[in-house]
């Protein structure tokens, strides 16, 4: 008898699908069945679909969402990083537009003795993915062996590297249907989906950052809300200490989104200087991290300003084949967008530079195409800036300079220049949720 059709027997796939249809609740036995048989094909991918649209529509409670996460870890391997001499945490953010935070974060948490494994993803659509933004450092690779990382978190204390096929497979499958079937936004699917991976790799400490805003999957703060309770309840459930900070993602983070324009900004956090709110989120993470892996008392901003996250730094990049010092690409072409009148930036959207920076080639449309590494946006002003007609308010760049005509149209009404008074900046830092 196949793997598959020696899970099909014990329930109906349609029966599954009708219960989540009707608004009833799928018992474990429906959820443990539905996982494990669709990872080894015994339901098609169609099922999945319908029952994924029937979960976006009609929500899960509390234990089938545990239930469902449960067996997302069971369809694969789980990771053991109990033979480390140090504890561990990790963070994860739900995706935003410039969000380069994970590139100083790793190595200012490691500087305190507190390992890093950070399983990262590439980019699709408009947010993009630490993996690719790491690529564009010559030589450096993404993937490890079990063996690699765990000998990195040992040597080095920071590992961000590409997560294996073994982790969660389930949930790989599951997100790859949701992409295109209009389903990932469901806040039990997404919960699920980050928390499975989360858990199966065996941090014992995770701090979610969870985005608000037009660049970030939860528009308002209040799905942002319950999807952050959902996930820390599933942590907390789960053994693992987990803290969820609501941040701001209405405006880029920083002054750049793109691969290597995004090294390049980390390089200056790391150097002590940077952008104010990459700094404030990377310290505020940081603070989170090392008290929720019993390190509440040590002075982070210290250890940016000082070099000592730079040292990790560059042994964490050599460790993975790359060249700290190697020359970052940079795009062939670049056009700049001006002020349209004199005043103070109000507000810029973090969402339409997004696609301006993926339509440039920083991000892709597809899993497997390539991205150019030095193209992206580099913003010139932030809202709370002063700005003047004519003067640049970003530089586009790009490989492929016909790309240009297409950003600029993603970026129409994308800002808002006040004549006159001063505009209050959005607060980066929302809410906490433990
Ligand atoms: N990131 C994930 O890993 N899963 C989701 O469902 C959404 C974002």
């Amino acid at each position: 008898m196949s793997d598959a059709s020696s899970t099909t027997a014990q329930f109906d796939a349609v029966d599954v699908i009708r219960t989540k249809r009707d608004g009833g609740a799928l018992s474990d036995g429906q959820i443990d069945w539905v996982i494990d048989a669709y990872t080894r094909g015994g339901v098609a991918d169609e099922q999945m679909s319908a029952l994924a649209m029937a979960i976006l529509l009609n929500g899960m409670d509390r234990r089938e969402i545990a239930r469902w996460t449960a067996a997302m870890i069971a369809s694969g391997e789980r990771m053991d990083f109990s033979g480390l001499s140090r504890g561990t945490a990790d963070k994860h953010s739900t995706g935003g537009v410039g969000d380069k935070i994970t590139l100083p974060l790793a190595p200012l948490v490691a500087v305190f003795d507190v390992a890093v494994p950070q399983l990262s993803g590439r980019g699709l659509g408009h947010t993009g993915g630490t993996l690719d933004k790491l690529e564009s450092i010559p030589g450096w690779r993404a993937d490890l062996t079990n063996d690699e990382m765990l000998r990195q978190l040992e040597d080095v204390g920071a590992v961000i590297c590409a997560a294996g096929a073994g982790l969660a497979p389930a949930d790989k499958k599951l997100y790859a249907l949701r992409d295109v079937t209009g389903t990932v936004e469901a806040i039990p699917l997404i919960a699920s989906s980050i928390m499975s991976k989360k858990i199966a790799e065996g941090t014992g400490a995770l701090v979610l950052d969870v985005k608000v805003g037009t660049g970030a999957f939860m528009k308002t703060r209040e799905d942002a809300t319950e999807l952050a309770r959902t996930m820390v309840a599933l942590g907390t459930d789960a053994g693992v200490k987990t803290v969820a900070l609501l941040t701001d993602m209405s405006t880029p983070l920083g002054l750049t989104a793109g691969n290597a324009l995004e090294v390049r900004e980390s390089l200056e956090v790391l150097a002590g200087g940077g952008p104010a709110d990459v700094v404030e989120l990377t310290v505020a993470l940081a603070q989170e991290m090392l008290a929720a892996a019993g390190k509440p008392d040590v002075d982070v901003a210290a250890a940016l300003q000082d070099g000592r996250a730079m040292d990790v730094w560059r042994r964490m990049i050599a460790a993975q084949g790359g060249d700290p010092d190697a020359t970052l690409p940079v795009a062939k072409e670049n056009q700049q967008v001006l002020a349209d009148a004199d005043g103070v930036l109000g507000r810029l959207d973090a969402y339409q530079v997004g696609v301006a920076a993926w339509r440039l080639g920083a991000g892709r449309a597809r899993k497997e195409d390539p991205v150019q590494a030095g193209a992206g946006v580099e913003l010139h002003a932030k809202p709370g800036d002063t700005v003047r007609k004519g003067e640049p308010l970003m530089t586009l760049h790009t490989d492929t300079p016909d790309k240009f005509a297409r950003a600029i149209e993603s970026l129409d009404g994308a800002w808002d220049i006040a004549d006159g008074g001063a505009v209050a900046p959005t607060p980066l830092l929302i809410d906490r949720i433990d």
